[in-house]
């Protein structure tokens, strides 16, 4: 996860005994138009890539399920059948969908630390770097139309000015049925052998001048800076391959305590809660599909993906012995520091440091995330509280006007909301949700509701409880509400039961807030002397920083891998394997007729390689995480080869501590998504406006 203005004297040399053919500047470059130039973050947190000279993107069709599945509706069920537009006019606009492209990175760690002096209290340090931020940020902006933000890098040691710019109108151009973007669903998910063909298809456009700007029909397709070229020719075990993408967090350089915390609260906590939940939600999508499209990304994206990540991440923690494997560092640190005093007075104190804050806080994030889980995940209805205060407060105004455009404002939000919301899903998993958290919880991070509400008047009955909030809250579903905006009435909305359970939830939410940021100070203050020893003990070794959601490149080769003993996994796989897995009517495994029929006539055009099958996916050397979701993955040459989307089930704990023997990237094959394209979907004018090499 290498930074992009330090490739030239990191890592170059290596890059090119591996494969590469570009100079340091083909990639990065302020000069002139490179590879960095065709690649976005896409939304708010995934990867995608320019591949055309008409604004063409390229991204995981899981990055580009939340818009599917907004488009989709029973009657035009995008999600299950799938998309194409026909023509540019056919494709269709996201509102709050954005794509951001990188300008710029630069040190700028002197002219923040500036101002730092030693011996300063935390509180005028981060007062100090946060001018200084600020100064920086704003001139680097200024005249353009551009964002910029000072991120912090090594635990807070190092930091560079990104400056990007933003385009708001991406369009969304086509997407194979989800039976091929997602096949093998949740049990596929985190694994190798995989048959997913990960891909959607956007298309970002720009005001008649070339500037971004919001949706309008006059706008024109983005003429990029750079567009990558695709190359179908085929791939061999060893040949180089370079992701550029947007990572959003690693844990790398986290202590033996940190691990103890993943292992003793958050994982055991996710893995307990969601899977409760989805059980209620996955008995009602399957029963009904409306609710299996409604429920669609809230359920794969908003829950299981995670929560099988933490399945797999405490395994692997608890199997590779990665906390020992921490405290072997803790000791080798403890070693080097007591040689010499100096290091002692500057960094002794560390690791203590880090060891009380993660100790202390435990019962707070406990409950924190038992509160998060619980009730803001766990109770959708609980998210028109929102809703609920600036109607109370318009309505406290006396100011007619005000409260007609709350009115007006409220009833156009709210609309997304009940789109995917199904109330009796909702009620079944808010009565799961509620007496889950009181049989878990501390008593002193319980909400007063469960004593004054829950026991004086259901006599302790949850079930009771819930039932009579669907039934008397204007918010249950949106019939009711619009009623209620037709004549809105304060004494009403005050105490509706959305309302008073949730002053009640928010107020505990405030003191466990206030308990964990105690530890907050003494954390980040052990986190950057910590770091910075790590950088200071090893000067030989670089370190790379944390993943942070900023652009970084890593560079590796195609391998298969060993899972376990006497177990080999190729780096392939093909479309016989989708066949083997194919279960006619399952949820996951389920295939499409025409994909079966193009299989059994072997039609696969030039996409096949010559070694005779269809290829699928592959495997790689890289190292990506979240974030890194639909990133171009790109050969010697800088063309891309496939996107990544996926990491192995055997290295789940390799955002805490990377695996190099047994850590893969998993990457849907470009010839795969352009067969999906041309072939099985006749969207052969899109493959048209690429630069194929063959
Ligand atoms: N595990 C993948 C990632 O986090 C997402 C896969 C999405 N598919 C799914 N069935 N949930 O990048």
């Amino acid at each position: 996860m290498w930074l992009l203005p330090l490739i030239e004297k990191l890592n170059l040399g290596k890059m090119t005994e591996l494969g590469l053919k570009l100079s340091a500047e083909d990639i990065y470059s302020l000069n002139k138009a490179c590879l960095k130039d065709a690649v976005v973050i896409f939304g708010g947190g995934c990867t995608g890539e320019i591949v055309s000279s008409q604004g063409l993107l390229l991204t995981n069709h899981h990055c580009g399920k939340g818009q599917v599945q907004a488009h989709s509706s029973v009657e035009h069920d995008y999600l299950k059948n799938g998309f194409w537009a026909k023509t540019k006019e056919e494709e269709l606009p996201n509102p709050g969908l954005f794509v951001t492209f990188l300008i710029r990175v630069e040190d700028v760690t002197s002219q923040v630390l500036a101002n730092v002096k030693p011996g300063m209290s935390e509180a005028d340090r981060n007062s100090a770097i946060g001018e200084a931020r600020g100064a920086i940020q704003s001139k680097a902006i200024q005249g353009t139309n551009y964002y910029a933000q000072v991120a912090t890098f090594y635990g807070g040691n190092y930091f560079y000015l990104l400056v990007y710019e933003r385009y708001n109108d991406v369009r969304f151009v086509g997407v194979p049925p989800e039976s091929i973007g997602d096949f093998g669903f949740d049990s596929d998910n985190w694994e190798w052998p995989r048959h997913t063909g990960d891909f959607s298809v956007f298309r970002v456009y720009t005001g008649p001048d070339g500037k971004p700007a919001s949706y309008s029909k006059d706008n024109i397709p983005l003429k990029p800076k750079y567009y990558l070229s695709v190359s179908i020719k085929d791939l061999n075990k060893g040949d180089f391959a370079m992701i550029l993408g947007y990572p959003g967090r690693t844990l790398r350089y986290n202590t033996s305590w940190e691990v103890d915390e993943l292992l003793k609260i958050e994982h055991p906590n996710r893995i307990k809660i969601r899977g409760i939940r989805q059980d209620i939600l996955m008995k009602d999508m399957k029963a009904d599909p409306k609710v299996n499209i409604q429920y669609a990304t809230k359920f794969a994206l908003g829950s299981s993906n995670y929560w099988k990540y933490s399945i797999g991440q405490k395994a692997g923690l608890e199997r590779l012995n990665v906390k020992a494997k921490k405290q072997e560092i803790e000791k080798q640190f403890n070693t080097w520091v007591a040689a010499d005093p100096a290091r002692k007075a500057k960094y002794g104190e560390a690791l203590n440091m880090i060891k009380t804050a993660v100790e202390g806080r435990a019962e707070y994030l406990n409950a924190q995330q038992y509160m998060n889980e619980c009730f803001r995940m766990g109770c959708e209805l609980l998210s028109m509280n929102r809703v609920a205060g600036s109607l109370i407060s318009a309505l406290k105004s006396g100011d007619a006007n005000n409260v007609s455009n709350t009115v007006a404002s409220v009833k156009n939000s709210v609309s997304g909301f009940y789109k995917d919301y199904n109330p009796p899903t909702d009620n079944k998993s808010m009565k799961a949700m509620i007496k889950l958290y009181r049989a878990d919880v501390p008593t002193k991070f319980q909400p007063d509701f469960y004593v004054n509400i829950v026991d004086k008047k259901f006599k302790g009955d949850v079930e009771k409880f819930v039932d009579d909030m669907f039934a008397k809250s204007v918010f249950s579903c949106q019939e009711k509400l619009n009623a209620f905006l037709n004549k809105p009435i304060l004494k009403t909305i005050e105490s509706d039961p959305v309302v008073l359970t949730s002053a009640s939830i928010s107020k505990v939410m405030s003191e466990i807030g206030n308990g964990i940021s105690q530890f907050d100070g003494n954390l980040t203050i052990g986190r950057r002397l910590w770091i910075a020893a790590l950088m200071e003990m090893a000067p030989e070794k670089t370190l790379y920083p944390d993943a942070n959601s900023t652009m970084r490149l890593s560079y590796g080769t195609i391998q298969d891998y060993d899972p376990k003993d006497a177990v080999t996994y190729k780096y392939y796989t093909t479309l016989n394997g989708v066949m083997e897995k194919y279960k006619p009517g399952d949820y996951e495994f389920d295939v499409p007729q025409r994909l079966i029929d193009l299989y059994n006539r072997k039609e696969y055009g030039r996409y096949a390689s010559p070694k005779g099958y269809m290829p699928v996916c592959f495997t790689t050397t890289n190292d990506i995480t979240g974030g890194n979701s639909g990133s171009p993955v790109m050969n010697g040459n800088g063309e891309l080869i496939g996107l990544a989307f996926d990491g192995n089930w055997e290295a789940m704990s390799g955002d805490v501590a990377y695996e190099a023997a047994l850590q893969r990237t998993i990457v849907v094959d470009i010839r795969y998504v352009l067969w999906i394209m041309d072939v099985y979907s006749g969207a052969k004018n899109l493959v048209d406006e690429m630069t194929i090499v063959q």
